[in-house]
């Protein structure tokens, strides 16, 4: 049984990372500064650091003593991103070398290995779907541009200072207690919290866009397999299904499995919207014998189950 930081632990992801970290017998740390996390998505943690982990010093006090660090924590908006390009920079790079950094010297003055989230943005408009880890990265946005530097940065980590890493680039993660609160939250949370309420949705575009749906249980099941694979080669893996779904298939099964149709209002596209982004597996069935499996269905039931209570 190990000892694990993990920043962003009290977020979507994160969260779900902790409960399946300590329900495999591993002790947790978090450091999480609270700006879009929640102290309840954790009741049972009680070693929590609440800190900015753009902060060097926070973060190496953190990691002392840890077995290794699960890195999370980032401005997930891919709009406040450009919005606060300084701010956003700070945290989602400066917070990645920081983590690096500390992981240098974090058990007996030896480096320990750190799994981070990077991000499909990393390969912004590219068309050449399915999207294998070896496409060319056209980031569009500084969000995608900061998670592709967090890539450069974990070679750096391997190769300068000897810490092993394992990136993975996550597609669209859903499930229970992603957080539809704001207009830039993921696209699955706010429908089906429409659907719960009986709201009606903004379908953006002709809904013939298509996206790589991930249940966030299989992406933590890949999260906590990529400790394991922690190297100074500082691997990147797709974390994806290699399925695409486009929103009007989205809408179909959202009413297939709520036992009613989502009341959908159509609006403009947005701008910049990506037409086609789903992933190749292959590179990470080979690595990890799995990829993400679970249906749209079944992701989708589970997310409606956890919303009625
Ligand atoms: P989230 O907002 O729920 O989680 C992020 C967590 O980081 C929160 O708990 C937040 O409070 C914390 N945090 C933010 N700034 C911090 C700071 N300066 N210091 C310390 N903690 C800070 O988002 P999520 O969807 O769970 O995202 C988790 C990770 O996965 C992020 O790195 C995100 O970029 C990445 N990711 C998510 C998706 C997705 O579809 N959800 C897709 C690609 C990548
Ligand atoms: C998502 C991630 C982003 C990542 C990118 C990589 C989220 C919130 N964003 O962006 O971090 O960089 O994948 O592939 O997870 N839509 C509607 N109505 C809504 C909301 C969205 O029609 O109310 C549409 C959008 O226009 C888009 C699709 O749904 O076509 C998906 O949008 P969204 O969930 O915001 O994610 P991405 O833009 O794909």
């Amino acid at each position: 049984m190990a000892a694990y930081l993990v920043t962003g632990g009290c977020g979507f992801i994160g969260s779900h990372l902790v409960d399946a970290l300590r329900a495999d017998g591993h002790s947790v740390r978090i450091l999480d500064d609270l700006s879009t996390g929640k102290r309840e998505n954790v009741p049972a943690v009680d070693d929590i650091v609440i800190g900015d982990v753009a902060d060097a010093a926070i973060v190496k006090q953190a990691m002392v003593g840890m077995d290794g660090c699960f890195h999370l924590a980032a401005i997930a908006s891919v709009q406040r991103s450009n919005e606060e390009w300084a701010l956003t920079h700070r945290v989602n790079l400066t917070g990645a070398v920081n983590v690096f950094d500390a992981a240098r010297t974090a058990k007996d003055d030896a480096a320990v290995p750190v799994v981070y989230a990077s991000s499909a943005a990393v390969y912004g408009d590219n068309p050449a779907v399915p999207l294998g880890e070896d496409a060319e990265k056209r980031p569009l946005t500084a969000y995608g541009a900061d998670k592709l530097g967090c890539e450069q940065h974990a070679r750096v980590a391997g190769n300068v200072y000897g810490v092993p890493t394992t990136g993975f680039r996550f597609f669209n993660i859903y499930g229970p207690r992603q957080d539809p609160g704001s207009p830039y939250s993921g696209v699955i949370s706010i429908f089906a919290d429409r659907l719960a309420s009986g709201q009606t949705a903004t379908l953006h575009g002709d809904g013939g866009q298509r996206r790589d749906f991930v249940y966030v249980g299989d992406c933590v099941r890949l999260v906590m397999a990529g400790m394991e694979k922690a190297s100074t080669a500082a691997e990147v893996f797709n974390v994806c299904t290699g399925t695409p779904s486009s929103l009007l298939d989205l809408i179909a099964t959202l009413a297939d499995t709520g036992g009613k149709d989502l009341s959908v209002e159509h609006g403009p596209a947005r701008i910049g919207d990506i037409r086609d982004s789903f992933g190749d597996a292959a590179k990470t069935t080979a690595a990890f014998g799995m990829t993400a499996q679970t249906s749209l269905r079944d992701g989708l039931a589970s997310t409606l189950r956890s919303l009625a209570g």
